[in-house]
């Protein structure tokens, strides 16, 4: 019996680019100990008070099937969150709850695909996102952004391939490279979505992660981009709730109604408790978001004292997100060797670059996701590491 094609060819390569993760994974099952900063998740859980909401619920006998687009609170105060942040008008209707940032990722790209469209994304990118473009029929083409520009896109990349295109997907405070795309990046990228007639899935899962001290701006927000826009957003990075797969897509409100229509055949909906629990964090407003969001910035600013003293490892700009891209090419190294000899000789565990594509070859990224005062050790053994190396 075979099986799908769609099925057996969402990674093609065989590798999905996690094998540095899953050697580290295996030296800490054979109990060895390993520094991982590898993984894009908090070192705190999800706050206490979260919790006991979510607890709240569920004893309230909130567990049986949720309104399928997500609560009428839950989509509300979703849309709130957005208008406030935005200025663009929105409303309960555009909102449709979905289990995470993944499962709006799969729902947007399946909503405006159909088979064998062309739908592009930026490189270096999140590693789910090819994948996630084949599992909707689609096929995926990198747009390839430089180190030299601090991987922002340039406009003329986009367009050249945005000809015959159905999608672009853009992530931005940006998984893997730490950077923010600028309002005029943003606006290259609304001039030829408008001007090819894409729809633009933005990817806004770190909107709270930003550094330099410059506002989040949603490219739905630009003149005439509200129409074709579709924003993927999630509690999983602004609240610690990675394991409660809470998330959202907001968007035009016809789209909208057919997403809810493909939840019906795909999650049946997102557990009550947890959507009440959302809402409650959301009440909370952006002070709990900073809380949350704090030590990555503490993290950041160790990082930056720490590059500051020495010349070999130059990074990116860390504008936004958990990471830091670290290029490494003064080793003379790829992103893969460098991040295999520090597990094995350091047991410290990063991403290699070439996990992400191929624009970030020859760096490593580093999840700034782990304890302030461990995070510095490790990264300066790195930093002294790669010194030995390039020597
Ligand atoms: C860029 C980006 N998008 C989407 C996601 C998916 O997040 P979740 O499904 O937990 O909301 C992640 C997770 O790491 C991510 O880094």
């Amino acid at each position: 019996m075979k099986l799908s094609h769609r099925i057996t060819h969402l990674t093609p390569s065989g590798s999905d680019g996690w094998d540095i993760f899953y050697k580290a994974r295996a030296m800490v099952a054979a109990g060895q100990d390993v520094i991982e900063l590898t993984i894009g998740e908090h070192d705190i859980r999800t706050h206490p008070d979260i919790l006991a909401a979510m607890h709240t619920s569920a004893i309230g006998g909130h567990t049986g099937y949720a309104a399928i687009p997500g609560t009428p609170a839950l989509r509300k105060a979703v849309a709130d969150r957005i208008q406030t942040r935005t200025g663009v008008p929105t409303a309960a209707d555009n909102i449709l709850i979905t289990p995470g940032g993944q499962a709006a990722l799969l729902a947007t790209h399946t909503a405006v695909l159909n088979p064998d469209d062309t739908a592009l994304f930026i490189d270096p990118y999140y590693a789910t996102y090819p994948g996630t473009i084949r599992a909707a029929g689609g096929i995926p083409q990198a747009i390839q952004a430089s180190p030299a520009t601090g991987f922002q896109p340039r406009a003329t990349d986009i367009a050249r391939q945005a000809v015959n295109a159905k999608s672009l997907l853009i992530n931005t405070p940006n998984n893997p490279t730490g950077a923010v795309y600028s309002r005029n990046t943003l606006q290259d990228i609304a001039d030829t979505c408008i001007k090819h007639d894409l729809w633009l899935i933005s990817d806004e899962v770190y909107d709270t992660q930003l550094w330099d001290g410059s506002p989040h701006i949603s490219p739905r927000s630009l003149p005439d981009m509200a129409d074709r826009t579709l924003v993927i957003g999630s509690m999983s990075k602004s609240h610690a709730m990675t394991g409660s797969r809470i998330g959202w897509v907001c968007g035009p409100e016809h789209v909208i109604q057919h997403l809810g229509n493909l939840a019906t055949h795909a999650t049946y909906g997102v557990p009550g408790y947890i959507q009440d629990a959302a809402t409650f964090a959301l009440d909370q407003g952006t002070p709990l978001e900073t809380e949350i969001s704090a030590p990555f910035a503490r993290r950041r600013a160790i990082t930056e004292t720490l590059l500051a003293r020495q010349n070999v490892v130059k990074a990116s700009p860390i504008s936004g997100a958990m990471y830091v891209m670290l290029d490494v090419r003064a080793t003379g190294l790829s992103g893969f060797d460098f991040a295999d000899a520090l597990l094995n000789t350091h047991h410290i565990a990063t991403m290699p670059g070439e996990s992400f594509g191929t624009s970030a070859a020859g760096h490593i990224r580093v999840a700034m996701t782990i304890k302030d005062a461990t995070y510095e050790t490790a990264l300066q053994t790195l930093l002294d590491f790669a010194t030995i190396k390039a020597a």
